[in-house]
């Protein structure tokens, strides 16, 4: 097991991306792939897009490891163990974590395959990846001044627009009611969805410089008269990773 580890940190990257439920499109022509199986304390996804490996791949000539694939609260995991990529991927030299993921619109500006910068989140999981290893982390500017410029350069000049905002994560996985939906909007939330902020307060633990994006795959609850389903998250997020792909190819190098 030990030697799958060993083929991570062999890869010598710095940057690694986390890709959330239908974001599996951004990945092209990995150079190796490594299965989360091949590691004991990963838990392995058991929802529909989230194929669970490591891709490793070559982005405008910049070295990057994907994490396809990640466990969520829902599924009767714990903090713990959702944040276990975040981890192995620290241990195997990752700097830098840009993390994605599908999210229900509550900006009543986004639009289903837009893309949203995330600048700020609200974690209402009710729980932490810090619980039983206190640390009084600050998470002011948990997500990179520095990279947000970067990627919102890089979005500009590739033609993909951003939008920038908050991030409700919730445990799920049931999707909002209206009301809720509305007292999300009431708490300054731009985007909500099950994910992604466990493992950016680990990210953050781990002194990992952290970006985050999220692809609009549906308005949320209220928002639209259509019915939400999975089916509809995954369409939409695998139309949208063609435009995240070219954004990576800007924003990668130099990074
Ligand atoms: N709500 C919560 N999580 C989600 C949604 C949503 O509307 N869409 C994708 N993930």
């Amino acid at each position: 097991m030990g030697d799958a580890l060993q083929r991570l940190r062999d890869w010598n990257a710095e940057i690694a991306i986390v890709l959330g439920s239908g974001l599996t499109a951004v990945v092209h022509d990995p150079v190796e792939s490594i299965a989360y199986s091949e590691f004991s304390e990963l838990p392995k996804p058991r929802v529909a897009g989230h194929a669970g490996k490591f891709s490793l791949c070559e982005i405008s000539e910049t070295r990057v490891i994907f994490a396809q694939g990640r466990v969520h609260l829902y599924e009767g995991y714990s903090a713990g163990q959702v944040t276990a990529n975040v981890r192995k991927l620290a241990h195997a030299g990752i700097k830098k974590l840009v993390v994605t993921n599908a999210a229900g619109a509550l900006n009543q500006k986004f639009k289903p395959g837009d893309w949203m910068m995330i600048n700020d989140h609200l974690n209402l999981t009710g729980t932490s990846p810090l619980i039983g290893c206190p640390k009084f982390l600050d998470l002011g500017n948990a997500y990179s001044p520095r990279l947000q410029k970067h990627f919102g350069d890089a979005a500009h000049k590739v033609g993909v627009f951003l939008h920038q905002g908050v991030y409700a994560a919730v445990i799920g996985p049931q999707y909002e009611t209206a009301a809720e939906a509305r007292i999300l909007q009431n708490l300054g939330a731009d985007a909500v969805g099950m994910s992604t902020v466990l493992e950016v307060i680990q990210a953050r633990a781990l002194e990992m410089e952290v970006a985050g994006f999220s692809c609009v795959a549906n308005l949320a609850t209220g928002l639209s008269s259509t019915v939400l389903s999975h089916a509809e998250v995954l369409e939409t997020s695998h139309k949208a990773a063609k435009d995240f792909f070219r954004i990576l190819g800007k924003a990668l190098p130099n990074l």
